[in-house]
C-alpha cells in the first residue's frame, strides 16, 4: 500500500516521540513492502516562533493532501501563564481538528497484565480493563463562543451541540461496541445541561437501530467515581468534548502511564493520530519521555487503512518491550531505565526481526 503522511511533531517532546513512530512505520513498510511518504510541517508552539501562527495554511494544505496524519503534542509554558496571549499553540491543534472535520477522537484504554503493578491502583481493580472512549472532537465548550466583558470581569464558553453532531460519533461508538463487548455508556451531565439532555435524547434513538448493543447512562461525576471503583464495567464509553477530556486522563491511570495512551481523531474525510498526553516541556530533549503512546497511534494508523497484521506486530513489539522492562522513567524505577529512543530501536527491531521473536 502507498500512504503519504504528514508528520507535525509539534512542541515539547512532541518531536522525540514522533520519531520514534515514524521510525517503527519505516520498519513496517521494510518488511510489508508498503510505501510510506512522510511529509513533515509545524503547528503548535514551533509554528508560532516560525510563522506567527500556531496551524500555517502550509500546514493545512499539507494534511489535506495527505491520506493521515501523525501528530505529536502541543503547548509551551510561556503561553500557559500569559491570559492575555491573543495567539496559543493549542488553538493550532483546535482548528486542525476542526478545519478537517476530525469529530471522534478515538482512545482505547487498556491494563497490560506486565504492568498491573505500575498504577496506583489496586491490580485486582484493574486487571482485565479494556475501555475505548468515544469523545466527541468538534463541538461543545471547546468550540461554542466565548466572551469576555470589555472591563475584563465577566467571561463565558458556550457548550452548544446539535443532533447531527450527536448522531455521527454515536454511530460510530455503537459500530465499534458491535465488534467489543456491546455495551455502550453514555457519559453526561442530564441532570444539570440541556446540552446534555438533548444527548441522551439523540443517543437513545440511535442505539434502536444496535439492538445487539446494551446502552447505559452515567452522569459525569459518577462516571469519574466509577473509573476508578470499578473500570472493568465499562466497554465503550461515548462523551462530549469537555467530559471526554477529562476522563481520558483520568483512565490512563489504569494504564500505569498516561505514556501508553494512543488516540485516533476521525472525521468522514481526514484521520489523525496523536498521543493523548501533552508536550511535557520539562522532558524536552531529554530522552526520558515514553515513545509508546506515538508507536500505538502509528499502529491506530495502520488499522485505520485495514492493515490489521502490521499494526497488530507493533503491538506484540510494545508488550514484548514492556514485559522485557525497555522502559522509559515513567514506567521504570530503575536507574538503568532505557531512553526514548531506544525504546523505538527496540520495537524498530522487534519488526524488523519477527522470526527470531517469535522464538522467545
Ligand atoms: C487533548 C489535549 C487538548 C484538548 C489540548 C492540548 C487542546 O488536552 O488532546 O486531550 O484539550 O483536547
Ligand atoms: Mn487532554
Amino acid at each position: 500500500m502507498k500512504l503519504k503522511i504528514a508528520v507535525l511533531p509539534g512542541d515539547g517532546v512532541g518531536p522525540e516521540v514522533t520519531a520514534q513512530a515514524v521510525k517503527v512505520l519505516k520498519a513496517i513498510a521494510q518488511e510489508f513492502d508498503h510505501t510510506f511518504q512522510f511529509k513533515y510541517a509545524p503547528v503548535g508552539a514551533v509554528a508560532i516562533d516560525e510563522t506567527g501562527e500556531p496551524l500555517p495554511k502550509t500546514t493545512l494544505d499539507l494534511c489535506k493532501a495527505t491520506d493521515a496524519i501523525l501528530f505529536g503534542a502541543i503547548g509551551d509554558p510561556k503561553y500557559d501563564n500569559d491570559p492575555s496571549a491573543k495567539v496559543r499553540p493549542e488553538q493550532g491543534l483546535l482548528k486542525l481538528r476542526k478545519e478537517l472535520g476530525l469529530y471522534a477522537n478515538i482512545r482505547p484504554v487498556k491494563a497490560y497484565d506486565t504492568l498491573l503493578d505500575k498504577s496506583p491502583l489496586k491490580r485486582h481493580i484493574i486487571k482485565g480493563t479494556d475501555i475505548c472512549i468515544y469523545r466527541e472532537l468538534t463541538g461543545g465548550i471547546y468550540f461554542g463562543e466565548k466572551k469576555l466583558s470589555d472591563d475584563g470581569n465577566t467571561a463565558s464558553d458556550l457548550c452548544e451541540y446539535t443532533r447531527a453532531e450527536i448522531e455521527r460519533i454515536t454511530h460510530l461508538a455503537f459500530k465499534s461496541a458491535q465488534s467489543r463487548k456491546r455495551k455502550v455508556t453514555l457519559v453526561d451531565k442530564a441532570n444539570v445541561l440541556e446540552s446534555s439532555r438533548l444527548w441522551r435524547r439523540v443517543v437513545t434513538e440511535v442505539s434502536q437501530e444496535y439492538k445487539d448493543v446494551k446502552l447505559d447512562f452515567l452522569f459525569v461525576d459518577n462516571a469519574a467515581m466509577q473509573i476508578i471503583l470499578n473500570p472493568k464495567q465499562f466497554d465503550v464509553i461515548l462523551t462530549e468534548n469537555m467530559f471526554g477530556d477529562i476522563i481520558s486522563d483520568e483512565a490512563s491511570v489504569i494504564g500505569g502511564s498516561i505514556g501508553l495512551l494512543a488516540s485516533a481523531s476521525v472525521g468522514d474525510y481526514f484521520a489523525m493520530f496523536e498521543p493523548i498526553h501533552g508536550s511535557y516541556p520539562q522532558a524536552k530533549d531529554l530522552g526520558i519521555a515514553n515513545p509508546i503512546a506515538s508507536i500505538l497511534s502509528a499502529a491506530m494508523l495502520l488499522d485505520h487503512f485495514g492493515l490489521f497484521e502490521e499494526a497488530e506486530l507493533i503491538r506484540e513489539g510494545v508488550e514484548r518491550s514492556l514485559k522485557l522492562n525497555i522502559t522509559t522513567p515513567d514506567l521504570n524505577t530503575k536507574f538503568n531505565h532505557i531512553s526514548t529512543s531506544k525504546v523505538g530501536d527496540f520495537i524498530e527491531d522487534f519488526i524488523n526481526n519477527p522470526k527470531d521473536n517469535n522464538m522467545n
